[in-house]
């Protein structure tokens, strides 16, 4: 199987600061990675030198076969590329309906889309993550569980290829948490490939095929779930170093 998404010695520096550090991988299709790693590891900005909203200071991107990297988000966003941002931007004052709209115009349809097809995939994509009935409210009327719902359906709007989630669990109890996991999983049966960031060690756990582990911008362990985390090295990141 070839890969539908290959990072090759990706960089970004930040003011001297390698947040990202010749990180290489690969995703393939209908594959769940989970990228792990403490704060401040580098997750989110890998993820935003896939998406395009970071250029990488060195490195590569390849989507399809194809050298993506110098390549605007929008234009990337058409080809496949969708995401969704850890810091939830909602346009508050609009509803649910056009929020998600929004991502559909940006996606896959992009350019050609009316307003008309977008709000119906937009429908589409809200009853899949369980918000149907709550499409005419205000986006500034969704509790957290519900934004986070709002931002899963914004991406899955573009009719992504690739879907990138950025702690869609967060701040969600366990019962959440699991239905966000089936939301997930059914996007994977659609065939969309997906990398999600978690800290939640035991649904990342459960959800990903393979498990990636990036630490001060570097990967540490790339493989199946149980043996990068019974890896020392990821369980000292964790932890921090023992002392003597
Ligand atoms: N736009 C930016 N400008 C300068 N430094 C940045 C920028 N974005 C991230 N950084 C720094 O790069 C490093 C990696 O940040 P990043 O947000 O990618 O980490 P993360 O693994 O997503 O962390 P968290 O788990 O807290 O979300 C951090 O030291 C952060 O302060
Ligand atoms: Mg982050």
């Amino acid at each position: 199987m070839t890969a539908l998404l290959e990072v090759r010695h990706a960089t970004r520096i930040f003011d001297g600061l390698v947040a990202v550090d010749d990180v290489s991988f690969t995703l393939a299709p209908g594959e769940i990675l989970g990228l792990i790693g403490p704060n401040g590891a580098g997750k989110t900005t890998l993820i935003s030198l896939i998406s395009g909203t970071l250029a990488p200071s060195e490195g590569e991107i390849l989507f399809q076969d194809e050298v993506i990297n110098r390549l605007p988000a929008f234009r990337r966003a058409r080809l496949g590329i969708g995401r969704t941002f850890q810091i939830m931007r909602p346009f508050p004052g609009l509803s649910v309906l056009d929020n998600v709209a929004v991502g559909a115009l940006f996606g896959r349809d992009g350019g050609q889309a009316k307003l008309a097809k977008a709000r119906e995939q937009a429908r589409v994509s809200l009853e899949f993550v369980g918000l149907g009935k709550d499409i005419d409210k205000r986006a500034d009327e969704l509790g957290g569980p519900g934004r986070k719902r709002l931002e899963l359906a914004k991406a899955l709007a573009m009719q992504p290829k690739v879907l990138l989630c950025d702690e869609v669990m967060a701040g969600l109890n366990h019962v959440e948490i699991e239905e966000v996991i089936e939301i997930i999983r059914k996007v994977r049966d659609q065939g969309i490939s997906i990398l999600v960031i978690e800290h939640v060690i035991k649904a990342i756990k459960s959800l990903s095929d393979r498990l990636l582990v990036l630490h001060h911008g570097e990967k540490i362990a790339d493989g199946t779930p149980e043996a990068v985390l019974a890896n020392p090295i990821v369980i000292e990141a964790y932890l921090g170093k023992k002392r003597a």
